[in-house]
């Protein structure tokens, strides 16, 4: 897989929300790079509020970014009008997020469901029928075709949502924290559904998640802190061990999470123990 094909890059990636209520200007992501590889499953994990929703809410076109390049096979979505946005949607990318209610219709059975986004393209029953049938079995549930979403376990339902991401045969598929509702063995479950599909169609697939399971599988992992991909390894780093950036000013970020331990100290120390081992030291401070 390391010869592997780019399929979308990120560069200089800038979203700022204007937050029109406090009449504050929110940067989510700032100035993000990202690369991932045609036909692979790449996490993006990180801290709640670093940006990963932002990020698969830009490469799902369901959002502008307000500066740089989101190159998906040879087109920048970022330079998308309005009707481009909608046909990418429509055609090139599935979304699945972690609110079942965002996925399904709740009023329509599974195989109605799945045939929804095959309808808005306009294709004939027969197409609807025969792919439906296709993506019923892919995900193992062509028993369950007529059955509507509370008639459906969370696990079946995140996989019915997945065969409704893939009606339309897109290229890339993003999943936002999609076993985030579940317990555990169902996520795992899940999980393989997801390697499957990934294995049986070729679609490369991006997906947002805390779920710590899943990382350990060993998926190409991406850490998002404070807007920006910090770093890029498979399976992932213990508890106690969080990345940090260093920016190309030699500025050391620290996460939002630790950053109160640090504000407004001029008297840490940094030490190099080992050719790996780095060591911040952080007096207690002095009561006057
Ligand atoms: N619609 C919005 N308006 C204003 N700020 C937002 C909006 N959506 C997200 N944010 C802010 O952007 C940052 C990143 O949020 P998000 O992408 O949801 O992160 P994550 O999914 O990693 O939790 C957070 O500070 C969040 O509060
Ligand atoms: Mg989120």
């Amino acid at each position: 897989m390391n010869n592997a094909e780019t399929f979308v890059e990120c560069k200089d990636l800038i979203k700022i929300y204007a937050d029109e209520k406090n009449r504050v200007r929110v940067p989510a992501l700032r100035g993000l790079e990202m690369t991932i590889y045609k036909g692979e499953i790449s996490l993006v994990v990180g801290p709640s509020g670093s940006g990963k929703s932002t990020l698969l809410n830009i490469l799902a076109g369901n959002l502008k970014p307000s500066a740089g390049m989101v190159m998906v096979g040879d087109t920048d979505i970022a330079k998308f009008t309005r009707a481009e946005m909608v046909d990418y949607r429509r055609r090139r990318v599935g979304v699945v997020w972690q609110l079942p209610q965002m996925n399904l219709v709740w009023e329509l059975t599974a195989s109605q469901n799945i045939q929804v986004p095959m309808r808005i393209l306009g294709l004939p029953r027969e197409v609807r029928i025969a792919r439906t049938k296709e993506l019923l079995t892919e995900v193992e549930l062509l028993d369950r075709a007529h059955h509507k979403p509370t008639q459906l376990s969370g696990g079946e339902i995140q996989r019915i949502s997945l065969a409704v991401a893939l009606a339309n045969q897109p290229e890339l598929v993003v999943l936002d924290e999609p076993t985030g509702e579940l317990d555990s063995q169902t996520s795992e479950k899940i999980v393989n559904y997801f390697e499957k599909i990934n294995k049986d169609l070729g679609v490369t697939m991006i997906l947002a998640t805390h779920d710590r399971r899943l990382i350990a599988r060993g998926f190409r992992t991406m850490l998002l802190v404070d807007g920006r991909i910090t770093s890029v390894r498979r399976g992932f780093v213990s508890d106690d061990k969080i990345p940090v950036y260093v920016d190309a000013f030699g500025a050391l970020q620290i996460p939002v999470s630790l950053r109160k331990l640090f504000q407004s100290r001029e008297d840490i120390l940094l030490s190099r123990e080992s050719e790996e081992i780095f060591r911040l030291y952080v007096p207690k401070k002095k009561i006057d």
